[in-house]
């Protein structure tokens, strides 16, 4: 397994990492989350992405794993109220309330990280959210504070000096986050997380596309048709017949990138993953190809593709 130093924070970080919105909301069963999570520790994987809104993933990952505690980086999300916690969304109630459940969740007395998820430009302008995370930070219940999300609202997070780590969308057909963040959070020493780091599939015909899958991955399945990429026409020869590999693979060679969180509900992708990143960056004639495609795809489109959240 590759890893990198993960901004400022003095951790390193596996390039691959493990992202459990999909165990969460398509339930997967606890057995099968057990399986992979520990597969993947067991591979060298040590940074698993979850949040307080994939609804039960932050308890399977507390019993699958709650043992191996000091084997990963556990990054968390909250923000958004829930019936069984009192206050409003972003407000330092339901945030200091999440924290704790998210420690009972999964097992634990600290996370390494908790992330804000995806609030407006205005809940980080007005700043009680992001403090409660920094009391939640100065009390040990969380080590870093951070944001989740994209475009403008991103690269505003970036230059707080709160803000340790950033996770936000890169891949091979969402590229806006490569050059509107990445250069700040490179200047800033911020720890960098990529969401959404195969596009969801996007290759996939979106019949094939699990439960909410089908209607989350459209933008990306439509961009993916409007590039046109053939992968024959990469340049990486016979052997790399696989889309994940390559798009797993175009998100770690965005220079900033620390970790890559694949969310995956079947254990054999699981591992082709693993052995995807340690594959590394791709060639740069592979890479100027799939950004070209970007671009003319983007030309041909109504509006300017934007980072999807
Ligand atoms: N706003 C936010 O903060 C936010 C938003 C989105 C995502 N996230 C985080 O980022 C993580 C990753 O995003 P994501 O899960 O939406 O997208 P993703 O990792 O780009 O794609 C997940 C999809 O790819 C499939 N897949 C994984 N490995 C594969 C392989 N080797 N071959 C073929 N298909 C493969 C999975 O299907 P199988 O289950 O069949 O493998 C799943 O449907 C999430 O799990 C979550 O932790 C955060």
């Amino acid at each position: 397994m590759i890893y990198n130093d993960f901004g400022k924070t003095g951790l390193s970080v596996s390039a691959l990492g493990f992202g459990a919105a999909p165990i969460g909301l398509l339930k997967t069963e606890q057995d099968k989350v057990a399986s992979i999570v520990n597969t993947l520790l067991d591979m060298g994987v040590n940074l698993i992405d979850t949040a307080a809104g994939y609804a039960g993933s932050e308890e399977a990952l507390g019993n699958a794993v709650g043992h191996r505690r000091d084997e990963y980086i556990l990054v968390s999300k909250c923000g958004r109220k829930s019936d069984d916690l009192p206050g409003e969304d972003w407000s330092p109630e339901v945030i200091t309330a999440t924290v704790d459940r998210a420690l009972r969740r999964l097992k634990t007395n600290h996370l390494d990280v908790m992330l804000l998820h995806s609030c407006g430009l205005d809940v980080l302008q007005k700043g009680e959210a992001l403090e409660a995370l920094v009391k939640a930070r100065d009390a040990g219940k969380i080590r870093f504070a951070g944001y989740s999300g994209d475009n403008e609202t991103v690269a505003y997070s970036a230059a707080l000096p709160d803000i340790a780590v950033i996770e936000t969308s890169i891949n091979l057909v969402d590229q806006a986050n490569i050059e509107g963040l990445l250069p700040l959070t490179r200047e800033y020493g911020i720890g960098v997380i990529a969401k959404r780091p195969v596009a969801n599939a996007a290759w996939k015909s979106l019949d094939d596309q699990p439960g909410f899958y089908r209607d989350y991955a459209k933008t990306y399945h439509d961009r993916f048709k409007m590039m046109g990429l053939k992968l024959e026409s990469l340049g990486l020869g016979e052997e790399v017949t696989d889309w994940a590999q390559v798009a797993l693979r175009y998100t770690l060679s965005q220079e900033g990138v620390h970790t890559a969180i694949i969310g995956t509900t079947n254990p054999d992708n699981a591992q082709s993953n693993i052995e995807a990143a340690n594959q590394g960056p791709l060639p740069k004639e592979a890479l100027q190809k799939i950004n070209d495609a970007f671009k003319e795809g983007q030309g041909l489109a109504d509006e300017t593709w934007k980072a999807q959240t």
